[in-house]
């Protein structure tokens, strides 16, 4: 039977259900963090005005970057649990969160909220800073 033959069997219908599904799974299969990063901001820009005070971040090309109380710190901002680009800071605890469901991961980005939501780590990224340049890169 070929492709034609087993369309018309099942009906347009069915195919239809079979091909959502498939692009439903595909979506989410494709949700892990992204790949390399090489970018710079400009720290005096009003845009990153947040990175000027300790416990700030701001979130640029899909990459969230804190000012943290050892320096500047980059994550993805695509959480590995189900793909929500939901990923914060909390200075409170150093930590990168989800908004999404609750997880928690340290600042070299190891799960550590203990609701399994966390278990694949966060994608982290090296940072540079010279002079009010900051480089963020994989
Ligand atoms: S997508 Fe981040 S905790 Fe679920």
């Amino acid at each position: 039977m070929d492709r034609k033959e087993f369309l018309n069997k099942i009906g347009f219908g069915a195919a239809f259900a079979l091909t959502a599904t498939c692009l439903g799974s595909c979506k989410k299969e494709a949700t892990t963090p992204s790949g390399p990063v090489d970018f710079t901001i400009n720290l005096n820009d009003a845009a990153n005005a947040a990175l000027a005070t300790t416990g700030g971040y701001v979130i640029t090309n899909a990459v969230v970057i804190a000012k943290t109380v050892n320096g500047y710190a980059a994550a993805t901002v695509i959480c590995s649990h189900e793909g929500k680009q939901q990923i914060t800071y909390r200075s409170n605890n150093n930590q990168w969160y989800c908004t999404a469901h609750g997880a928690a991961f340290n600042i070299n980005g190891t799960g550590v909220s203990g609701n399994g939501n966390a278990s694949k780590g966060l994608t982290i990224y090296n940072t540079a800073l010279t002079g009010t340049t900051l480089r963020i890169y994989s």
